[in-house]
């Protein structure tokens, strides 16, 4: 048994196939890919290229044809199945909500299993309705069908982590959602995960929703063969192929502004280069939060028709955006600028 308790554990998968009876061509073929401790990786590919053949035999719903499986240096497939899913926790675009259980019967199904108390499993169901964003007093009692498929979702993630599983393995969660409802649980998801640290496997047909979520991105092909598995950053500055730029589209540039907030370059000016940091500077410039992205920024800038947006006080300029995109902006650390494609992700999304 892995360590199972809450932090994340690194999961490996060594030359993972999987051949369905009857089919010329693996639905999975020979995948290898090591996930660090703590991080979100997003598989990444078109419907039927074998996402979800790979997440189930993480959790052996999937038995492989051949090929390892590692959490945490165990070895997954000298597991009991039943066992091994108890402690990772699994998420899926149909929910799968038992209709006939109370929300609160549902999230403390996998405690019960574990024979944890009833004290202790109600009072981890409180702690997860909290964690997600639903009152428990209110919501604890009703059946799913009483809740929006927003609330489900969410109620789907408290499932999951309700054991405080190292892994979690979550297949298109998000993809039922409309955008609004879909873009609020993306961003509660980031908040939650930053705290949480799983290692998240997290699948998705949807390009803006890997580089939005992924700390890493693996573009698949089909039977799940790894076409560029690296930061979001270096895949938008540097694509390995044809085909992994064919899922980026003709924005890459946008997208990678979108990764970097736009404090980073009001920081660099307050240093001492070229732009005013005096009030009468941003006098009657369009104002955007330090927060925000510089993608956002060069939104305003369009928006107002000017080439210069005040941030936090401070002169941000559609030269220093342009300049950052190609690393060369006067004022910017080595850090800071960091060429092709080193961004500090981190807090931007
Ligand atoms: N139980 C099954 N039996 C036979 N073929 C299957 C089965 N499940 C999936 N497949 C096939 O395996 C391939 C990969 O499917 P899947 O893993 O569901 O892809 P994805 O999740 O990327 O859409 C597809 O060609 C699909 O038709
Ligand atoms: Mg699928």
């Amino acid at each position: 048994m892995f360590d199972t308790t809450s932090s994340g554990a690194r999961i490996e998968l060594d030359g993972l196939t999987k051949r369905y009876p009857g089919q010329a061509d693996p639905a999975v073929d020979n995948v290898t890919l090591d996930i660090p401790a703590g991080e979100l990786v997003v598989l990444v590919g078109p419907s039927g290229c074998g996402k979800t053949t790979t997440m189930k035999m993480i959790n052996r719903l999937i038995e492989p044809t051949s090929g390892a499986i590692r959490i945490g240096g165990t070895d997954v497939l000298a597991m009991r199945p039943d066992e091994l899913r108890r402690h990772i926790g699994y998420v899926i675009q149909q929910i799968g909500l038992f209709p006939h259980l109370t929300i609160a019967e549902n999230v403390g199904l996998v405690p019960g299993l574990l024979k944890w108390s009833k004290d202790k499993i109600a009072r981890r169901v409180d702690e997860l309705l909290d964690l997600v964003g639903l009152d428990p007093a209110a919501f604890r009692g009703r059946f799913p069908r009483q809740l929006s498929g927003g609330q489900q979702q969410r109620i789907g993630v408290a499932r999951a982590l309700a054991a405080d599983p190292p892994v979690m393995l979550m297949d298109e969660p998000f993809g039922a959602t409309d955008p609004i409802t879909r873009e609020r649980l993306q961003n509660e998801f980031l908040r939650l995960q930053r705290e949480l640290k799983k290692t998240i496997i997290f699948v998705t047909h949807d390009f803006e929703e890997a580089i939005k979520l992924g700390d890493r991105i693996a573009v698949l092909r089909e039977s799940s063969r790894i076409a560029q598995y690296d930061t979001p950053a270096r895949i938008l500055a540097a694509p390995a192929d044809d085909y992994v730029a064919g899922f980026i589209g003709t924005d890459a540039t946008l997208k990678r502004l979108a990764l970097i907030p736009v404090s980073l370059l009001s920081r660099s000016t307050s240093t001492g280069t070229t732009t005013g940091t005096s009030a009468a500077a941003t006098d009657g410039l369009p104002q955007i939060a330090g927060s925000a992205t510089l993608r956002q920024a060069l939104d305003a800038m369009v928006a107002h028709g000017r080439q210069e947006i005040a941030v936090d006080g401070k002169v941000v300029t559609f030269a220093q955006i342009c300049a950052s995109v190609t690393g060369e902006q006067a004022g910017l650390t080595g850090e800071q600028a960091g060429a092709a494609g080193e961004w500090p992700v981190s807090g931007v999304r």
